[in-house]
C-alpha cells in the first residue's frame, strides 16, 4: 500500500496511466478515501484528507468514473471509488469531404491526441510502394474501399504504439465498414466517442473539387471556402481522387457502408452538422470531447 496527501498531483499519485487497446485495459487504482480522524472504513468524501493507493490492484484513477474496461475492483470491505480519466479516444467518420480532416487538424492542434488517418496511412503506403500500397492503389485510384487485408493492419499497428496509448488517439476514416470495425473490436479497441459529420450530398461535391494541400505543413485548404495564403498557392497540391467522377463514386460508397458502421457505434454516436462554418462545428466537438 502507497499513501499520498490531498495534496499529492494526480500524475504523481497515478504515473502508470496507460491505455491499453487489447482489451486488458487502461491501468485502473482504486483510491479509498479515509479521514484522519476515523477508521479507514470511512465513506469517502470529495475533501478526502489522505488517499490510500491500492497499488497492488493495478489500476488506474483518474478524474471521472469509469467503469469501461474493468470491473470496480472489490475494495474488501471498504467503499471503493474507482475513478479513471484515460486518454481520449476519439472516432470521427463522415462522407467523403465533409470536414474530417479540418476537424481533425483542430483537435489535435487544442487535445494533443494522436491522429490517425486511414486515408493518410494508404496515401503513404502507396507512395513507398509497400506491398500493401501497390495493392490499395487501384482501388484508390476508383473511389471504392480497400479490401480489409491491407487497411485493418496499418490501422491497427498506428494505435498499438507508445504515443497513441498515452497522449490518446482520434480515428479518422476508420472503420468503413462492419467488417472493419468487428476486425478492430477483437483486438478490444473501443471508442470512447463516435463523432459523425453530416453534410448534405450538394455540399460535398464542390468541397472536393476545391480543395488543396499544402505539402510541407499538411494543411488542408479550399479555394473557396477556406483560401490559402497567397504566397503558397504555387506549392499546394490537389489529391488525385479529388475529380467530381471519383467523388461521386467515393459518395456512394460512403452512403452503402454507413450505416452498417454507425450501427456498430449507436450507443457512442455523436450525430454533428457538418454544414456549417467549420469553428461552429468544431465548437460542439470540443463540447463532446470536453466532456468525456
Ligand atoms: P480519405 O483520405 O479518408 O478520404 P475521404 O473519406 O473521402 O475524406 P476526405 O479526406 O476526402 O475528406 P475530409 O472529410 O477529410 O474533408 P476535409 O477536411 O479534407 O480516403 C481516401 C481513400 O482511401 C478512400 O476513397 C478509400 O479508397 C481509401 N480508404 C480510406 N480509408 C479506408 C478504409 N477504412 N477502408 C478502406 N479504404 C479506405 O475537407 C474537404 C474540403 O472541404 C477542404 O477543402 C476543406 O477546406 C473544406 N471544408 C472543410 N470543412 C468545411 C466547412 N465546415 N465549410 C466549408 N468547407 C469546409
Amino acid at each position: 500500500m502507497r499513501s499520498f496527501s490531498a495534496k499529492t498531483p494526480l500524475a504523481e499519485a497515478f504515473p502508470a496511466i496507460e491505455n491499453c487497446h487489447r482489451g486488458v485495459t487502461v491501468i485502473h487504482a482504486v483510491a479509498i478515501a479515509t479521514s484522519p480522524h476515523s477508521p479507514a472504513r470511512a465513506a469517502p468524501t470529495p475533501t478526502m484528507a489522505s488517499f490510500t493507493l491500492a497499488a497492488s490492484a493495478a489500476q488506474f484513477a483518474g478524474a471521472k468514473l469509469d467503469s469501461r474496461r474493468a470491473p470496480a475492483p472489490r475494495a474488501q470491505g471498504r467503499r471503493a471509488v474507482t475513478v479513471c480519466a484515460g486518454p481520449k479516444r476519439v472516432m470521427i467518420a463522415g462522407a467523403p469531404a465533409s470536414g474530417k480532416g479540418t476537424q481533425c487538424e483542430l483537435i489535435v492542434e487544442k487535445y494533443g491526441l494522436v491522429h490517425i488517418s486511414a486515408g493518410d496511412l494508404l496515401r503513404a503506403a502507396v507512395k513507398e510502394g509497400t506491398p500493401a500500397g501497390l495493392e490499395a492503389k487501384e482501388y484508390m485510384d476508383r473511389g471504392d474501399l480497400v479490401p480489409d487485408s491491407c487497411v485493418v493492419t496499418m490501422v491497427v499497428d498506428a494505435l498499438d504504439t507508445p504515443a497513441a496509448k498515452e497522449k490518446g488517439w482520434l480515428l479518422d476514416g476508420y472503420p468503413r465498414s462492419a467488417s472493419q470495425a468487428d476486425a478492430i473490436a477483437k483486438e478490444g479497441i473501443e471508442p470512447d466517442t463516435f463523432l459523425l459529420l453530416d453534410v448534405p450530398d450538394d455540399k460535398l461535391v464542390e468541397r472536393v473539387v476545391g480543395r488543396r494541400l499544402d505539402p510541407e505543413t499538411g494543411k488542408i485548404y479550399h479555394m473557396t471556402f477556406s483560401p490559402p495564403p497567397a504566397d503558397i498557392v504555387d506549392r499546394l497540391t490537389q489529391r488525385s481522387d479529388d475529380t467530381e467522377e471519383k467523388a461521386m463514386n467515393r459518395l456512394k460508397v460512403h452512403h452503402s457502408n454507413v450505416d452498417a458502421v454507425v450501427g456498430k457505434y449507436a450507443d457512442k454516436m455523436k450525430n454533428i452538422d457538418g454544414d456549417r462554418a467549420k469553428t461552429e462545428v468544431f465548437a460542439e466537438i470540443c463540447g463532446i470531447i470536453d466532456e468525456m
